[in-house]
């Protein structure tokens, strides 16, 4: 669990977890590690302390489990304020303490490292420091909150806290995470005794020895940069109050306690500081918003990453070639992603010419990466050798896997299935990265439609996270099981989702837009629309991420529709919104530089001046809560049609997808557990009160109503 050698009298205590995947802070290895260091302590003959790891990783966190078995929240105070006695014996014992960070630290990991007194990592670029709590919910409350700020400023951390921001070791170097850089691993524990040597008596800089030779807080600290209360510090916490507010618009209440944290804690001694920081951690550990973003964004993300949706009995397979058919955004896209993991990658459009046009935006993208360090010359040129661009379907031979990207066009789709299937053996998987036609459908080109599937990537590929497989009628067990290791290997998240028109994330993402632009239909004024998007908690508002989508796509999108199922969409609200603004205005989005908004050259997009003349603003206009609730209900019920049509079969995917795909708000859990959020007695009643003022489209289903009646959630 904990190494314990002495070297030189030297104690060097490694983290080295034989029994877990990783390092990590939990009750087991909190309590050896305080074993550890308190027997380096005591012992005279110890000079001082090298804190390290024996795996890979230094510590990669706190166990998750370990703070979610807290039940209330004096449970979680004493949770807390125990680890804090734990480092801050080693803080104050009047030995040097000494991070020999040689692998990842994040969170627990690096707070271990805050509370040494002199940090030393090892420069693997790899190597993430930092505390990303924020980003499930929760924040740095291992002395993170208290130690980070007095080191570097609240100006500086401020931002690393709230934002979670993971450094490599040279970042961490820079913005003074570490304080100095190591070469080697021998290099690491060599500059860590030196230091030691070099520092004997070894005190942090908010701490000081009274009169009996203690080491205690120091009341007037000075935090480098300006103290709280200094001109500088007042007009930080200003700033950073506002810029915070605009982030999460309220919703997230723990970088509003990481606020609060820095603010109190650094006003009173480090001692009173970790007080404060306790209490903020027990409240904000027992919120709903942490608990939803942990189960979903730490466990069932986690789940859905180790393929819990993969046909068990099937035997992995080691995707090594993949065919991409299209060198346009998409394919070249999904050429890179697969390229950087190791695959070797056919990138096929019509001439060499498009193909090589493809390869360019890997070429580019590597570019990048070389400039920030994360790659070697050498490693670009290896990625880049495995992307083969080509206009000859011959070299498919070999793939493993076949992904069609070219255009949204079912015949030509069916035209490039053909011409792979050709040169494919017959446990070759075909994939169609379409957007909008179902899988079963494009399957009927295919000799072998059990092979066929769907394999729905994000735009930009290398940035968004999710891949939804779409499976058709006769898409076989073997074909997600690939599809799933494939997805994996990529390191991307896989949902399995059973083929429907929009499949499951573009569905539900079409009810966002939609609603925004029945609302723009309503007379309901348009900032208020935007404003109620992104005060619910999405990225974008929905008139804004309408014209990114591009209007006539949508447009077309509904005709298609129209046209396959027999429906009059155009005839909705919406429909005849973006009709007009398609046929009659020629405003077709953002691509064109006119939609609902308009791009002036020099500055920023603005709401365009016209809407008001098109849509006048109704006199009566709705709070911004009643709007808010319009556009997060109406994604739900959507979500909830899906779920029960065995579209997205299982609350993990539903939550994850919804998350990854179309950013539906964290803090909710996702799509189905926002039900569980606001509880689903209370949701039926709002649902219905919609439906009645604003149309059927919010009604709940029966399911939903019976599972209300047993007061029966989505989690139990
Ligand atoms: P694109 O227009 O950028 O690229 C299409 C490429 O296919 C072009 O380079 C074209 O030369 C090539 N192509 C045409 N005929 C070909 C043939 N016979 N053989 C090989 N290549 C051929 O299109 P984009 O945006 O990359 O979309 C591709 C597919 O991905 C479409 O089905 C689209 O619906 C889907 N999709 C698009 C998303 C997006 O955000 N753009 C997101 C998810 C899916």
């Amino acid at each position: 669990m904990i190494d314990y050698q002495i070297q030189d009298q030297i104690a060097i205590i490694a983290f080295n977890m034989e029994n877990a995947p990783m390092n990590v802070l939990n009750e087991e290895s909190i309590k050896a590690f305080d074993e550890a260091t308190s027997k380096a302590i005591e012992d005279s003959n110890v000079k001082g302390i090298i804190i390290t790891s024996h795996k890979k990783e230094f510590v990669a966190g706190a166990d998750l489990n370990m703070l979610l078995k807290n039940a209330t929240l004096e449970q979680g105070y004493e949770m807390i304020s125990h680890l804090h006695k734990v480092f801050r014996k080693y803080e104050a014992c009047k030995k040097p303490v000494v991070a020999a960070i040689n692998g990842t630290a994040l969170g627990g990991g690096y707070e271990v490292c805050l509370a040494c007194h002199y940090r030393i990592a090892l420069n693997d670029p790899k190597i993430q420091i930092g505390l990303p709590e924020v980003l499930i919910g929760l924040f740095p409350g291992g002395g993170g909150t208290q130690r980070l700020p007095r080191m570097i400023g609240t100006e500086k951390s401020l931002p690393l806290l709230l934002e979670g921001r993971k450094l490599n070791p040279e970042k961490a170097l820079k913005e003074g995470l570490v304080n100095e850089l190591a070469y080697s691993k021998e290099e690491l524990l060599e500059k860590a005794k030196n230091w030691i040597l070099a520092n004997p008596r070894a005190l942090q800089p908010w701490d000081e020895l009274d009169k009996k030779g203690n080491v205690v807080g120091v009341q007037s600290y000075k935090v480098p940069g300006g103290n709280v209360q200094s001109p500088k510090g007042v007009q930080t916490f200003i700033a950073g109050t506002a810029l915070l507010q605009g982030k999460t618009q309220g919703n997230y209440p723990a970088p509003q306690a990481i606020m609060e944290c820095v603010y109190e804690g650094l006003q009173v001694s480090i001692e009173h500081g970790l007080a404060i920081e306790a209490k903020h951690f027990a409240r904000i550990s027992q919120t709903k918003e942490a608990k939803n973003m942990i189960r979903t964004l730490f466990f069932a993300m986690g789940e859905a990453n180790k393929g819990a949706a993969r046909p068990k009995d099937i035997p992995a397979t080691d995707v090594k070639k993949v065919g991409i058919l299209g060198a346009g955004m998409m394919g070249a896209g999904i050429a890179y992603v697969s390229a950087v993991a190791g695959l070797e990658v056919v990138l096929k459009d019509v001439s060499l010419e498009s193909a090589e046009k493809g390869k360019d935006y890997s070429r580019n993208l590597l570019k990048k990466e070389l400039e920030k360090g994360k790659y070697t010359q050498e490693q670009v040129e290896t990625v880049l050798a495995r992307i083969k661009a080509t206009a000859d379907a011959k070299d498919l031979e070999g793939s493993d896997l076949v992904i069609e990207a070219v255009f949204e066009n079912r015949d030509l789709k069916a035209q490039v299935t053909q011409e792979a299937e050709a040169f494919l053996t017959e446990k070759a998987i075909f994939a169609s990265n379409t957007s909008t036609l179902p899988i079963t459908g494009l399957a009927e080109a295919s000799k072998r439609p059990e092979n066929f599937i769907g394999l729905h990537f994000f735009s930009p590929v290398d940035k968004m996270m999710l891949v939804e497989i779409i499976t058709g009628k006769q898409t076989s067990a073997y074909a997600i099981a690939l599809s799933i290791d494939y997805v994996k290997k990529i390191k991307k998240t896989p949902i399995v989702v059973n083929d429907s028109r929009g499949f499951y994330t573009s569905r539900v993402f079409g009810t966002y837009t939609s609603e925004s632009i029945t609302m723009l239909s309503e007379g309901i004024s348009p900032s208020l629309i935007e404003a109620a998007g992104k005060g619910a908690g999405m990225p974008v508002g929905g008139l804004d991420v309408s014209d990114a989508v591009a209007l006539d796509l949508m447009y077309k999108i509904y005709l298609q529709t129209e046209k396959d199922m027999g429906i009059k969409i155009t005839d909705t609200a919406d429909g005849k919104v973006v009709k007009k603004f398609v046929e009659e205005l020629g405003r077709v989005g953002k691509k064109d530089k006119k939609g609902f908004y308009e791009y002036p050259e020099d500055e920023p997009k603005r709401l365009w001046s016209g809407l008001a003349e098109h849509f006048p603003v109704a006199k009566e206009q709705p709070s911004l809560e009643e709007a808010k609730k319009r556009i997060l209900y109406r994604q739900v019920l959507e979500t909830i049609k899906c779920f029960e049509e065995n579209v997205v079969t299982n609350v993990r995917d539903a939550d994850v997808g919804s998350i990854l795909a179309w950013g539906f708000p964290p803090y909710t859990g996702g799509a189905l557990s926002f039900v569980d959020y606001i509880g689903i007695e209370n949701f039926v009643k709002e649902a219905d009160r919609l439906a009645d003022t604003y149309g059927e489209r919010f009604r709940p289903t029966a399911r939903l109503r019976e599972m209300a009646q047993k007061k029966q959630g989505f989690h139990g």
